[in-house]
């Protein structure tokens, strides 16, 4: 089972965007992947075109407040991929266990429990916060991806994040493979070209070759609760989504 965390604790780097176009890449492929949307704002939800996907009593608030099976929290989207949506409830989960010393490992328990056979890519779509529910996430994930915009604040983001996950890395006494991809990536600045060389340098082969580049179709699909190979199949978001869906394959990122 792969589990990959899609995590930056900076907001709009692009977390929601990649989930959303992956999973909608692996669906094309065949690969059948899950998606968790763990952000109360539930953008992920709204973006996959499930009817009503907010109001739906079936979430993951269901899943940390009821213990209901995560099979049972499945929601197949219109591109063909399985979802269990957020809902605004979630943004209480938080408070309802930051006494709890075993609430970080819920949804791992959940995972392994029900959904580890399926041999599914299972996908998380984090909030920007590492609270009760990125813990969740990360504990349960062996892999992380780390979208980072191409500007000078995401980039400094990258390096705390790296320093969290070290320390978690420490704690629970196993890795975490990472891939960081550049996203938002404008060729016309100067300032793009510097932060995905200062990172190559720092993080190596870490960083996916493939770079998102800014698309407005990019910015403009969720709106329409599309992914962009539904919504604009022939921009140049379609075609990086494209290559990054495919270098992630084929450097076995989903494998189990
Ligand atoms: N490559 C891109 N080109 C243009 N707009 C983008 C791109 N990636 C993300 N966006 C837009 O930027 C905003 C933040 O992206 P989002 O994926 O929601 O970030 P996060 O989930 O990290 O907060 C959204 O409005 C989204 O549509
Ligand atoms: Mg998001």
């Amino acid at each position: 089972m792969a589990v990959i965390a899609v995590f930056n604790q900076k907001g709009g780097v692009g977390k929601t965007t990649s989930t959303l176009n992956i999973v909608a890449g692996l669906a094309m492929a065949q690969r059948q992947p899950i998606a968790l949307d763990m952000d109360p704002q539930g953008s992920l939800s709204l973006a996959s075109g499930l009817k009503d996907a907010r109001a739906q009593e079936r979430n993951m608030a269901t899943f940390f407040k009821d213990k209901t099976p995560l099979a049972n929290l499945l929601h197949d989207t219109p591109a063909g991929w399985q979802l269990i949506p957020a809902s605004i409830e979630l943004s209480k989960i938080d408070a309802l266990y930051s006494r709890d010393p075993n609430a970080a490992k819920l949804l791992k328990q959940g995972l392994s429990e029900e959904l580890a056979l399926t041999g599914a890519p299972i996908l998380i779509d984090c909030c920007p916060m590492l609270g009760v529910l990125t813990l969740n996430a990360l504990l349960a994930a062996d892999r992380v991806l780390i979208p980072v915009a191409a500007d000078f604040l995401s980039q400094q983001g990258v390096h705390r994040l790296d320093a969290a996950l070290n320390v978690l890395e420490r704690k629970l006494q196993r890795k975490f493979e990472r891939r960081i991809v550049i996203t938002r990536f404008d060729s016309r600045r100067k300032l793009s070209y510097e932060i995905h060389d200062k990172l190559k340098e720092r993080y190596g082969e870490q960083v996916c070759q493939t770079r998102i580049g800014e698309n407005v179709a990019l910015a403009t699909s969720p709106m329409h609760g599309l992914d962009i190979f539904a919504y604009a199949p022939h921009t140049p978001g379609a075609a990086d989504y494209k290559a990054l869906t495919l270098e992630l394959v084929k450097s076995g990122f989903f494998d189990n």
